[in-house]
């Protein structure tokens, strides 16, 4: 197979819950966010917003995610306490808001198209979703660790609320920092049980 740093760097990258309490510098942040927005974008939208928390808001956050674990049984109590201890350790948190502006946009050029809003908001998802990929991918490039927490869609209207967002679709929350230790790589599934090749 063949390879080069972009493919060592997706080989390499894991997610990583429990972050060392070094800081990142703030050029690496400046970097993963323009990797963010680098990434494609159904229409060019770019309808993405990425908030960088730090601190006191940072703490609130983990506050929040482990008050709130005790409202669920398992196994998404133990997630939501998994996800607040990760905030809490790493020096800075992403937070990935989508705006709608994709879902406006289609909605309007495509005018009764049926399930349009439902079709732009799916691209709108995938959309940011390429731009988390790219962040997870910048970061592991730069010697960082991170991990995306998708359990928190369980409380998106709370987060939403703490993070001062008024109109949009929480996506996703990373943690970013470096790795207190090395994770172990997970099993990946054999090409030949995902591949199928047609001619
Ligand atoms: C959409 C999405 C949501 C995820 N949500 C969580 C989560 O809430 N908590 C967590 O610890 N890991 C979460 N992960 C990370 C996965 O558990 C992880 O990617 C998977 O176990 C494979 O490990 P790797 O990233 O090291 O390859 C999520 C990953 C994705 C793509």
């Amino acid at each position: 197979m063949k390879s080069n740093e972009t493919m060592r760097t997706i080989e390499a990258r894991r997610s990583t819950r429990t972050f060392a309490s070094r800081d990142i510098h703030e050029d690496d942040i400046i970097s993963i966010l323009k990797a963010a927005n680098q990434a494609p974008s159904a229409h060019n939208k770019q309808s993405w917003r990425f908030i960088v928390i730090r601190g006191a808001r940072k703490q609130a956050l983990a506050s929040l995610v482990s008050e709130r674990a005790g409202q669920f049984g398992k196994p998404s109590s133990t997630l939501l306490r998994m996800a607040a201890r990760s905030i809490s350790s790493a020096p800075v948190v992403v937070a990935v808001v989508n705006t709608g502006e994709l879902v406006k946009h289609g909605t309007r050029s495509f005018e009764g198209v049926a399930d349009i809003s439902g079709l732009f908001r799916t691209m709108e998802i995938q959309s940011s979703a390429a731009a988390v990929q790219n962040m997870l991918l910048a970061a592991a490039s730069l010697g960082l660790a991170s991990v995306w927490l998708g359990i928190l869609c369980l409380i998106t209207e709370d987060l939403l609320m703490l993070l001062g967002v008024h109109e949009g679709e929480f996506m996703a929350v990373v943690p970013i920092g470096y790795a207190q230790r090395k994770s172990a790589a997970p099993r990946k599934k054999p090409l030949e049980n995902i591949v199928s090749y047609l001619s």
